[in-house]
């Protein structure tokens, strides 16, 4: 049953009608520079995740684990992250830790990048429910397994709302992460997954979030799968679905959001399709950005180095253009706003 799960939602999401398509990142024009006074060969991608030198500022997004499958897609994008030295999530590792057959599709991902951090996942309905000593043993079972610098947890009511096996179980997860905070020996991330944060939740999860994800709407939309895999046996379930399909906070406006009220680090993601969307999206001020559905598709060509050397020419090309020679120097490149992030923006109170 769980292994069909996420095979599904492998299978549906390298697909294109999981994605919706608006991040309003192409909302975001970085102004030309036509004295970068610098050579393209000085850019210098090179910055620091939890405490380590990563190579760009760029983690591989949280997918997958529990299937053989997806064993092979943790090995193939573990064994790109170790190459090009960029840090990794895994998927939810529930099924890892409920059933110990299955925790090999995600200890490949230690035997595979060794030095790199790698980031351990669990689910905040799961986490919800479970009492103080559970949740610390789940956590650390979570983090040795793939020996992990840190511990993301997912917000995702809109998914399970949709899913037709859906726990929709949100009270008390403030209070969950906040006793993770005060007993994790490593950093703790919290991250959604294609629906964003707004700069309400980011100013809650000050002090209780070592880094937030944003995770905004625009790419890879779990309101579409979970409506797609209850097409058949739940056609209502499918139909609403279908109706909340463009629901969510879309990347570029919860970036801004999430500077706003975060103290932290911001990771982009959510509909981040190269390196031009995530010099843009560090220009709004986020510290490192992420991409899951396109990594998704190279790990299933075996082509996931390839699709991560493109991603760092292109920041790469941006930063020239925009006469950035580090990564920090990418956010005082001027910028222009289209009109919906404009508005969003004024009517939000944010200024980014
Ligand atoms: C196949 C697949 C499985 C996913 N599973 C998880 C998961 O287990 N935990 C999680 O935090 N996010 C999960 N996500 C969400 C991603 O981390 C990310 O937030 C979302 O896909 C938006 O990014 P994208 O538009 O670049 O795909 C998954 C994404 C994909 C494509």
């Amino acid at each position: 049953m769980i292994d069909k799960r996420k095979n599904d939602h492998i299978f549906l999401a390298a697909s294109p009608e999981s994605q919706i398509g608006d991040s309003w990142l192409d909302e975001v024009v970085l102004v030309h520079r036509a004295l970068p006074e610098l050579d393209l060969d000085d850019v210098d991608t090179r910055t620091t995740f939890l405490g380590r030198e990563i190579s760009m500022p760029f983690i591989i997004g949280a997918m997958t684990g529990g299937t053989e499958l997806a064993e092979k897609i943790n090995a193939r994008l573990a064994k790109a992250a170790e190459e090009l030295g960029v840090p990794m999530y895994v998927g939810s590792q529930r099924v890892g830790i409920v059933k110990p057959e299955a925790r090999r599709s995600f200890e490949v991902v230690k035997a595979n990048a060794p030095t790199v951090p790698k980031i351990a996942n669990l689910g905040a309905p799961q986490i919800s429910r479970l009492p103080d000593d559970q949740l610390l043993r789940w956590a650390e079972e979570a983090v040795n397994m793939i020996d992990a610098a840190a511990l993301a947890v997912h917000l995702n009511p809109a998914q399970e709302v949709f899913q037709p096996e859906g726990e929709p179980y949100f009270k008390n997860v403030l209070d969950r992460l906040r006793f993770l905070k005060r007993s994790l020996r490593v950093p703790l991330i919290v991250k959604e997954v294609g629906n964003g944060i707004s700069k309400e939740v980011a100013g809650l999860l000050n002090g209780v979030a070592d880094i937030i994800d944003v995770a905004g709407a625009g790419g890879t939309s779990f309101v579409v799968i979970e409506g797609l895999r209850a097409k058949e046996a739940r056609p209502e379930l499918y139909e609403l679905a279908q109706e909340f399909k463009g629901w969510g906070i879309p990347t570029a406006a919860a970036i801004c959001e999430a500077k706003a009220a975060f103290k932290g680090p911001v990771i982009a993601s959510g509909g981040i399709r190269n390196g031009l969307d995530g010099a843009k999206a560090l220009g709004l001020g986020a510290d490192y950005f992420s991409a899951s559905q396109p990594l998704l598709k190279a790990a299933l060509d075996d082509k996931v180095a390839q699709a991560i050397s493109r991603m760092l020419k292109e920041l790469r090309i941006a930063m020239f253009l925009t006469g950035a020679a580090k990564v920090q120097d990418l956010r005082k490149a001027p910028k222009v706003f289209g009109p919906r992030l404009e508005s969003w923006l004024r009517q939000r109170g944010v200024s980014c």
